[in-house]
This record gives C-alpha cells, structure tokens and sequence, in this order.
C-alpha cells in the first residue's frame, strides 16, 4: 500500500490508477465498521483509495479535536491487510493552506438533530468531504450507516453539486453485544463500556414497540426513561424520522429510522436503527 501525504503526489498517484477508483474518507482510530467499508469498496473497484483526516473544521470549540485517538500506524496495517491501495493522511495544512476560504453549507437535512446539538459540524464535514472527492474524482464513495445523517448530508450535497460520483451506504457494524463500533468508544471508562448497550437495547425496543403499534409518543417517552435508567446523562435527541428527509414523524409512515444521540460519563454516542 502507497502511502502519500500532499495533493501532488495524491494527484501523481490518481493519474497513474486504471480501472475504477473507490474512495473510503475517515478519521482513522480504525476499527471493524471502518473495515466494512474497505471490504465493499475492495468488492466493487479496482482501486481502493482511503483517507485518515481528522478534521478540525468539523469539531466545535471545546469537542474532542485534541483528544481525538490518533494511531496512524496500526491503521495503515490494518488498511494495508484489507487490501487498501492508497492511503492519503494529508496535513491540516495540506487541506487548508493559508487563504482557505470556502464552506460548503448544506441547508435542510443539516440544520436538524445532529446540527442542532453541533453547530457548524455538518458544515465541517460538507466541505471536506467535497474536498476529497474533488481531489481523488473517485467513481464510488462510501459511508458508513452508522452516521446516518451524515450519510443524507452527503447525498444532498453530491446530488446539488452534480458530483459524479455513487454514494454507497454501508450498513452498521456492531460489537457482540450491540453496540455500534466507533472510534469514540475507547472514551468510555469501567462500567460505562457495559451501560452503553442501552443505547442499542433502547432502539431494538423502540423499533419493536412501533412495528406492534404503540403510539409513537410513547415508545419514543419509554426509550428516554430507559437511556436515563441505563446510566446516560444527557439525550440530545431520541426521535422517529423519514429516512430521507430525517424530519421527525408522529406516525409510522413511509421509509423510517429511529435515531439517537445521548451521553454516558464524558462520551457521546450516536445510533440509528431502521425500520
Ligand atoms: P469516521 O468517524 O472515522 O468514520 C469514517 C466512516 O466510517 C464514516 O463513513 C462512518 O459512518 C463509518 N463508520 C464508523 N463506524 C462505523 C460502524 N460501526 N459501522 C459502519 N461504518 C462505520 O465519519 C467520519 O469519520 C468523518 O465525518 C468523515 C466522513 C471522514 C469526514 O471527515
């Protein structure tokens, strides 16, 4: 596996490439759910191109930019056994050189949940995601389900711009007990790794509960109490959505997702569930 490090020598190594290119973005700390991605990817094209950029632009003042897990070796490794191609680990300097100047902002689907509690990290994530889809014109990109309204915010932002590229989903990968893998669960310390599972618990429950047909308002109130019971402290949001819109329902209606955001200790999680 290539390593490179600036746009020129990602620009010399995209022009030597022949065949179809899919493009894995992500923030490294790489776990199993990051491997999905490559496996697809690995599936699907002749060239497999992956990022490791953790970028600033998309984490507020006093959000885990510094402590973010930063383990740029072990992942190359792991990237390299998967049969990753490229690696691109750019500076923050390399991304945004001095003059930076542009957002790309995407209204709607940004504005709600997730952009209600993170103000200006879909922002963030619009621009550097344009960024490295222009920079390696990949055919396929792919994203993990596991931030789902991410997912939405990038089909949005591909669709507006005419990007040509396909926007691939990939579905969640979780641990033996349920909950989702993220790179932010090496915060969580002694029992908190155990309570988490009240997070998926809560979902599998909530999506039960709604398929027998209990009133939405209830099941979404039952959830709560249980994330409250299970040890989180804070629920940014527990909430019934149109999966392409993520505007919240009253009814089951149409495609739906149940989403959440809550935190245990100091760490904030995220999940999803369809229904
Ligand atoms: P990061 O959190 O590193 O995630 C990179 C990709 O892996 C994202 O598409 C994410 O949805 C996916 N992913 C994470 N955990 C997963 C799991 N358990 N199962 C399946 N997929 C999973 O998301 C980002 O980075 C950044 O916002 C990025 C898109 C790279 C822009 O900076």
């Amino acid at each position: 596996m290539q390593i490179v490090r600036n746009s020129e020598e990602l620009a010399q190594a995209r022009r030597d490439m022949k065949g179809t290119v899919a493009l894995v973005p992500t923030m490294g700390a790489l776990h199993s759910g990051h491997m999905a991605l490559v496996a697809d990817a690995r599936n699907g094209a002749a060239n497999v191109i992956a990022t490791i950029f953790v970028n600033p632009a998309q984490f507020g003042a006093g959000e885990d930019f510094g402590r973010y897990p930063r383990q740029e070796e072990r992942d190359a490794r792991q990237l390299e056994e998967h049969g990753c191609d490229l690696l691109w680990a750019p500076s923050v300097g390399d991304i945004y050189p001095d003059g930076f100047a542009t957002k790309v902002s995407v209204a709607g689907v940004s504005e709600l949940w997730e952009g209600e509690a993170r103000p200006g990290h879909f922002d963030g994530v619009a621009t550097v995601v344009a960024k490295l889809l222009l920079s390696v014109r990949p055919d396929v990109a792919l994203f993990g389900e596991k931030d789902f309204q991410q997912l939405a915010v990038i089909r949005r932002m591909v669709t507006d711009l005419n990007l040509a590229v396909d926007i691939v989903g990939v579905p969640t990968v979780r641990d033996s007990d349920g909950l989702a893998l993220s790179s932010r669960n090496a915060y969580l310390l002694g029992e908190e790794r155990k309570e988490a599972v009240a997070l998926p618990r809560a979902l599998q429950a909530a999506r039960a509960a709604i398929l027998s047909g209990t009133p939405v308002r209830e099941v979404l109130h039952e959830a709560r109490a249980s994330l409250r019971n299970g040890g989180f402290s804070r629920i940014d949001y527990f909430a019934l959505v149109d999966a392409s819109s993520l505007k919240p329902l009253d009814e089951p209606e149409g495609e739906m997702r149940l989403i959440a955001a809550a935190t245990i200790g100091t760490t904030r999680l995220i999940d999803n569930l369809a229904i």
